[in-house]
């Protein structure tokens, strides 16, 4: 007998695992299936974010930047250390230690919430009176009813045409976040997000990393202004970027990987390396899910087709976070499985895209919220900008890290906040003021007229807020 579920959610990553507890709190009897198998055999939930995406990738960021900071750093706060030495293989069992963490911290809200996990595959049965079936293949096989059913199955990395990932010499962020040893030299494919964060990681271990990407203009989604200064630093530091390449053919040696591609100028070169990684974006996971059982709509990338509501062609059906349109992101993903949640329950949530932060957790971290410059200009916009660099402010001086500002793009006439634009320490932390400013429709005065504690980064967010009306009061 197949057990009977309000909401069946496909996918325990951000989106999924969200949606389901946010639904067992709203009183439905929910089931949650996920198929990611962890280290020890078991249930791994949480997705690619947890598993291999966000969370890795920040434990190996903190870790390596620990290890720059006390190698280039420490000596000019008077602490010696002799020489600095990392223990990779440490380094990494940490990575695993935070993300088992976050895997059982799931496991305890499913609990807390009562929503019933079922580690294994889920995929569509057939439509049946009142919902769908899914059954559940793997380690816990069942059929379940669901009168509701959330996807939630995420993406994976998109492998070059005819290079297949070996996650060996070849790696997607998989084999990325399970280096146990430095590289000497590493090649990236791709200057997008996880090329520049995990170049970061490599190259402050001592790997000598080469990035090619395809474009001729460096982080092409950023602000113009704010990504020319993020290069400045990336190339101070060592991390080599080519732009405008056309990569070749991509073969494996007895010794590592060859690349060969075409110069910006078009002349043929070659890159050897011991490793790549492929950062060229993400495919949805649709594959396996038994879309043509029930006629879900797919489009040609394969990610399920949705509304800005999620629905998709299926009554009772829905869809979210990396699977469907949108930044692939999990903050994004989040939102929407609660926003689905909540919709099931008859209410009426609002997912706002046009305030949905991105993040680049480098150093100097780069984030961004709303229009850049470059696409006020094209859309013919009227607008005012204020900048203010980090080092005029007396917190990133005895932070010791002043490189990069904080940009605010103001409509001319209303002075409403278009866009926030920063590269700079702890930018992560300091674009949620830029959002929530933004989410409450403020103008730049609103945030030039609030009270910022001093000395802090924040206080760069305030200035440039002063500058949009000219007005700068440290620089
Ligand atoms: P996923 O997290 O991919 O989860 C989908 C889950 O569904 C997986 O567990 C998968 O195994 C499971 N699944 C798939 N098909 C089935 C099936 N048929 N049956 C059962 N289970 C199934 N985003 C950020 O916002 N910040 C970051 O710092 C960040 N860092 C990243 C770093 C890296 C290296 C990568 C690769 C991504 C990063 N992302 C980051 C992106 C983020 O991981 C994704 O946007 C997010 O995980 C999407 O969530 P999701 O729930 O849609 O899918
Ligand atoms: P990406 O879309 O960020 O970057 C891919 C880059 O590869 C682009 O610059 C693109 O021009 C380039 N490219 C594509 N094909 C190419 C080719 N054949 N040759 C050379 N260059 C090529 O994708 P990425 O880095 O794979 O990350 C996937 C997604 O994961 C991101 O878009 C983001 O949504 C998410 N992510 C988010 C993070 C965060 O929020 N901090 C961290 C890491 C990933």
């Amino acid at each position: 007998m197949a057990q009977t579920f309000d909401v069946v959610v496909i996918g325990a990553g951000p989106g999924g695992y969200i949606a389901a507890i946010r639904a067992a709190q709203l009183g439905y009897k929910v089931a949650c299936i996920d198929e990611w198998v962890g280290p020890a055999g078991g249930p791994a939930p949480g997705g690619t974010c947890t598993n291999v995406g966000c969370i890795p990738s920040k434990a190996l960021l903190q870790s390596s930047e620990h290890f720059e900071h006390a190698r280039l750093h420490f000596g000019e706060h008077g602490i010696s250390t002799g020489s600095v030495k990392i223990d990779v293989e440490k380094m990494v069992a940490r990575k695993d230690a935070v993300v088992k963490q976050n895997n059982d911290g799931i496991l305890y809200l499913f609990k807390k919430n009562k929503v019933t996990f079922f580690h294994g595959r889920g995929s569509f049965v057939r439509a049946v009176e009142g919902g769908y079936e899914i059954a559940v293949s793997g380690a816990q096989a069942d059929t379940l009813l669901g009168r509701h059913i959330v996807v939630a199955t995420g993406s994976r990395a998109r492998a070059l045409p005819g290079v297949p990932f070996d996650e060996d010499k070849i790696l997607s962020n998989v084999g990325a976040l399970r280096l146990t040893s430095v590289p000497k030299k590493l090649a990236i494919i791709g200057a997008g997000v996880i090329g520049l964060e995990m170049g970061s990681v490599w190259r402050r271990l001592g790997a000598d990393v080469t990035i090619l990407e395809g474009l001729p203009t460096f982080l092409a989604a950023a602000d113009e202004q704010i990504a020319k200064e993020a290069k400045k630093a990336f190339d101070k530091q060592g991390l080599k970027i080519e732009l405008g390449v056309k990569v070749g053919e991509v073969t494996t040696t007895r010794k590592g990987v060859s690349i060969a591609y075409t110069t910006a100028k078009g002349e043929s070169a070659t890159l050897d390396a011991d490793r790549l990684i492929v950062s060229i974006g993400r495919v949805p996971n649709t594959e396996g899910l038994g879309a043509d059982k029930v006629g879900l709509q797919l489009d040609e990338r394969g990610a399920i087709v949705v509304d800005e509501l999620c629905r998709t062609n299926l009554p009772g059906v829905w869809a979210v976070g990396d699977v469907v349109r949108g930044p692939m992101l999990a903050h994004k993903a989040e939102e929407e499985g609660v926003a689905v949640a909540e919709r099931i329950a008859g209410q009426h949530p609002h997912v706002d895209f046009n305030t949905i932060p991105w993040v680049i957790y480098t150093s100097p971290e780069v984030a961004w919220v709303g229009a850049t410059e470059q696409q006020l200009k094209a859309a013919g916009r009227a607008y005012k900008a204020g900048t203010f660099p980090f080092l005029a402010n007396g917190r990133a001086r005895a932070l010791g890290d002043t490189t990069g500002m904080v940009k605010i793009l103001a409509d001319a006439a209303t002075d409403q906040i278009l866009g926030v634009h920063m590269v700079g320490p702890m930018v992560s932390e300091l674009i949620a003021e830029a959002v929530v400013a933004m989410e409450f429709k403020a103008s730049a005065e609103d945030i030039a007229r609030v009270c910022h504690a001093h000395p802090s980064l924040s206080e760069a967010t305030k200035e440039a807020a002063l500058a949009v009306d000219k007005r700068t009061l440290n620089f």
